[in-house]
């Protein structure tokens, strides 16, 4: 129970990452403000909470709106008293997002950036004020991803916004450094959340998610708890002198030459033609 006492918000903490990691917070003993659009599913995710013996409270809203991110800090701190702890998690995007910078609307780049980065942005904001009051220092964690270190095609909205997650964390653990207040970013590779289930069971089949797996140094991809372990260590005391890092959580999918992964893969590729990724879903990978 090493975050007794404290108060926390998880953005898009109904589901996946986010979800593991509100009951991940409240399970060390944070109180836990999950915030999402999706409120039966949050409202779902706060009672689990509460029948594990934790506490935690819902609002519905979307958070790249300034009313909303301004909201969530209130309510935080009105229902439990003071604010430790922001994990700036939310992220859904739509079809209109995939593309180049020459097939991107610009209306789908704007919006794609409001909840990428702007969201964020408003978080720190109207978060850090709440924490200084509070008086104990704080923590905050902002969702990047693998896209955010290495890019893919035809990906500018999502890769452009989570590489500016990382330049934001360093910029404002300068910031924010001297006020307690740590800044730190994960990178997760490929978590399988419930929505991730939904779409490997509906476009894939399982050659291609060992496909997957075999990408991976550690020969297996990633769960919403291997996300919310690292996130719960960054917000513990423990994790003081750590600020401004991007944790790859990856299964060391980053750190392996690209050329070693295709000769890796490539005679399985060859053994299973008929393989199928929830990737095939997405259209972005046509035969060029
Ligand atoms: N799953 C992965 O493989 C993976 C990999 C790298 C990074 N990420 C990042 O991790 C974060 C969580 O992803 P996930 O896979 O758990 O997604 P998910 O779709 O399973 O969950 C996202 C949650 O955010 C909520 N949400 C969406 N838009 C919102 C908004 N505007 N305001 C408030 N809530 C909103 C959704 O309702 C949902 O509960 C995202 O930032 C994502 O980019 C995911």
């Amino acid at each position: 129970m090493s975050l007794r006492g404290k108060s926390a918000i998880v953005t898009g903490g109904a589901l996946g990452i986010g979800g593991a990691t509100a009951r991940r917070l409240a399970r060390d003993g944070a109180c836990v403000l999950v915030v999402d659009v999706e409120e039966d599913a949050a409202r779902a995710n706060a009672e689990r909470i509460a029948a594990a013996g934790g506490r935690a409270a819902v609002m519905a809203g979307d958070v790249s709106d300034e009313d909303v991110a301004r909201g969530m800090v209130e309510r935080a701190v009105g229902e439990f008293g003071r604010l430790d702890i922001l994990v700036q998690n939310a992220y859904g995007g739509g079809a209109d997002r995939v593309g180049s910078a020459v097939e991107v609307s610009t209306g789908s780049w704007r919006a794609g950036m409001d909840l990428l980065t702007t969201a964020l942005f408003l978080g720190a904001k109207y978060g850090v004020p709440a924490m200084e009051v509070s008086g104990d220092g704080g923590r905050i964690v902002n969702i990047s991803s693998v896209h955010g270190l290495l890019m893919a095609s035809r990906s500018v909205v999502y890769e452009a916004g989570k590489s500016a997650v990382i330049g934001m964390t360093r910029q404002m653990a300068i910031d924010f450094g001297p006020l307690g207040i740590t800044v730190n970013a994960i990178a997760p590779g490929h978590i399988v959340t419930e929505r991730g289930e939904r779409l490997w069971s509906e476009h894939g089949n399982a050659a291609g998610f060992r496909l997957f797996e075999l990408q991976y140094p550690v020969r297996r991809t990633g769960v919403p708890d291997d996300i919310a372990n690292a996130i719960g260590f960054l917000c513990s005391a423990e994790a003081s002198f750590v600020t401004g890092v991007t944790l790859p959580v990856d299964g060391g999918l980053s750190i392996q030459l690209q050329e070693d992964i295709v000769m890796e893969v490539k005679n399985y590729i060859r053994d299973n033609a008929g393989l199928r990724t929830h990737f095939d879903s997405q259209g972005r990978y046509g035969r060029r």
